[in-house]
């Protein structure tokens, strides 16, 4: 069973009343109830941990080097700019995917460059919730060429 940790960063928490046009009418709430839902049908454990503060970020990456096998995270608006994040991704060397509600690309420039990108193994970005999904189906597919270990399913 693979298990990873979803993280998700600041303003999150807002989902579903914050601009819906761009992020979609989910709370949170519904989006890891739907991805622990399918997560569950692939035989892949899910944690899940959101904050709005940069340490308590920092320190969910630090700890899910303890069970997790990779992370799937959203670093929100520290995506632009955080190298604490950043920093604690390349540390503990856990695999990871950096997933966008919004295709970041087609917004304001400032959110064209990620700074935790270059640490991920690749980016997922413009697909709503489906993003996570798609974002931890690209990972675990990732572990499981590197490592030849198939889900149980
Ligand atoms: C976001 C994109 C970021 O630029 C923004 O600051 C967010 C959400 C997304 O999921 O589309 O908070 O990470």
């Amino acid at each position: 069973m693979w298990r990873i940790q979803v993280i998700h960063g600041p303003n999150l928490n807002l989902l579903g009343r914050r601009e819906p046009e761009l992020y979609g009418r989910f709370t949170l709430a519904e989006i890891d109830e739907r991805l622990r839902g399918w997560a569950q049908e692939q035989g892949i454990e899910i944690q899940s941990i959101q904050s709005n503060h940069e340490g308590t970020l920092v320190e969910a990456i630090q700890q899910a080097a303890d069970w997790a096998d990779g992370l799937v995270i959203n670093p929100g608006a520290y995506s632009h700019y955080s190298y604490a994040i950043r920093d604690a991704i390349r540390g503990v060397g856990l695999p990871a995917v950096e997933v966008h509600l919004s295709n970041i690309y087609a917004r304001e420039p400032f959110r064209h460059q990620s700074v935790i990108a270059p640490v991920c193994v690749g980016q997922i970005s413009g697909f709503s919730w489906h993003s996570y999904r798609l974002g931890l189906e690209a990972l675990v597919t990732w572990l499981e060429e590197q490592t030849g270990r198939r889900r149980e399913k």
